[in-house]
């Protein structure tokens, strides 16, 4: 059978910048800036960005497109004692999409609440008690599914079963053609109205202000590292599968440039919003910034609720955001979804159609163990020990392989015949290098913090 294809260049580009594009850079990114040094931050990120990021992207980019399969197949054949290595990043994948998609889920409920702010004064209260039912722990109420969820949940899992259904081309290509215009829109559309509010200004300063003495601590390294390990979506089967659908002549070089720049460009965009946000909070609560910054979790759930309340006209602003954030994860979750489903494909053979059914299938089931009253907490430790460990494990190994057991200046010369510009020496020296070693450093210290 031959092998999909990605329908366009842009097509490919839009649906690897959904997939780099996520809650990360919109709840992860801002903070990190703020809190490892502010405008000072962008040194070691573009540092990194330079020397891991797209080095990265494009070692990806070469390996999927040549191999033409998933990771499994890929680092089968690079190395036949590693296909373990490719199924690994696919269980990451796997659990991965079991629970990004809970999050999806409780953004479209926030979209739907935001329209008259149901969420109501105290937000912390609605989201912990109400929404998430946390504090009932009487045993009718302990391990049961909360009902409520259901439908996002479903309409979450939808999107991810549509694309991987209908296929490169025809699913996630289309999607990610419709959604990513819309993503850039709707931020660029939230910066102009959080913009013009009193206070806005302040907290985009705070964000911007560099604190030059943090460029001398090595944990403001680590997180710039790390943050672009993980935003980028590299080094767990996802770029790679997406690569392996590249017709035979791409621009390699140039397509890894354009997805990293895209990227991170997102996320400037993305801490300009939060930060005029909070800014403006702040202004209007008559608070200290400190009081009212926050990621994650607590950050879009809690803290913007509250903002957004405050806000002339919540009822548009806030489906908006939400909005946002749902269009964000939902194609990251295809990309996830996708990986799984391609390394499954090549392996069993199975039509895409079967693949979808039976991961979407499996995927929905498990994932209600995180809409249970139990689901926050399991969610919390699973994302800890996948982002804190699993992932860097799998990208350290992956570059280890690659860099020290194979002989990495065939890809890029191969690299650089596709591609219009070429790569020099300095590619091969960050892979083996800067990535890999940066890449000991931050695991050595997340393991270490873990005990
Ligand atoms: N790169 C995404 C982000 O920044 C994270 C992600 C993508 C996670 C795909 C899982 C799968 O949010
Ligand atoms: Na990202």
């Amino acid at each position: 059978m031959k092998r999909e294809q990605w329908g366009s260049r842009t097509g490919f580009i839009l649906a690897a910048v959904g997939s780099a594009v996520g809650l990360g850079n919109i709840w992860r990114f801002p903070y990190m800036a703020y809190e490892n040094g502010g405008g000072a931050f962008f040194i070691p990120y573009l540092f990194a960005m330079l020397t891991a990021g797209i080095p990265f992207m494009i070692l990806e980019f070469t390996l999927g497109h040549k191999y033409r399969s998933g990771a499994p197949g890929t680092l089968r054949q690079l190395n036949h004692r590693f296909e373990w290595l490719g199924w690994f990043q696919v269980m990451i994948c796997a659990v991965i999409a079991f629970y990004y998609v809970v999050v999806i889920a409780w953004a479209i409920s926030y979209a739907w609440f935001a329209v008259d702010q149901s969420w109501g004064d105290d937000s912390n209260a609605f989201f912990f008690g109400e929404f998430l039912k946390l504090g009932d722990n009487s045993p009718s109420n302990l391990g049961s599914i909360q009902t409520h969820l259901l439908l996002p949940l479903i309409l979450a899992w939808a999107a991810s079963f549509v694309a991987t259904y209908r296929g490169v081309q025809g699913g996630i290509e289309k999607i990610n053609k419709v959604l990513m215009p819309l993503l850039f829109l709707l931020v660029l559309v939230l910066i102009g109205r959080v913009v013009s509010l009193p206070g806005a200004l302040n907290g985009i300063n705070w964000l911007l202000e560099p604190d030059f003495s943090k460029i001398w601590d090595l944990k403001v390294w680590s997180a710039a590292y790390g943050q672009i390990f993980f935003t980028l979506s590299v080094g767990f089967a996802i770029m790679l599968s997406y690569a392996s659908f590249l017709p035979k002549k791409s621009d390699i070089n140039n397509n890894a440039f354009m997805t990293v720049l895209m990227n991170c460009g997102f996320s400037m965009l993305a801490g300009i919003m939060i930060f005029g946000a909070l800014g403006y909070m702040a202004h209007a609560q008559d608070k200290e910034l400190t009081e009212v910054v926050s990621s994650g979790v607590g950050l879009a759930f809690v803290t913007l609720p509250t903002a957004i309340n405050l806000l002339p006209a919540p009822g548009v602003t806030g489906p908006l955001f939400f909005l946002a954030l749902v269009f964000a994860g939902i194609s990251s979750h295809i990309s996830i979804a996708q990986a799984v489903t391609t390394g499954l494909m090549d392996k069993t053979g199975w039509s895409r159609q079967k693949t979808s059914v039976v991961f979407c299938g499996t995927g929905f089931v498990v994932s209600l163990l995180f809409i249970t009253n139990g689901g926050l907490l399991l969610l919390d430790l699973v994302d800890y020990y996948i982002n804190n460990m699993a992932l860097l494990g799998s990208c350290l190994l992956e570059l280890f392989l690659v860099g020290w057991l194979c002989k990495l200046s065939d890809y890029q010369k191969r690299a650089n015949e596709l591609s219009e510009f070429s790569i020099g020496i300095w590619w091969q020296l960050c892979i083996k290098f800067v990535s890999i070693g940066m890449l000991i450093v931050i695991l050595f210290n997340n393991i270490m913090d873990a005990f």
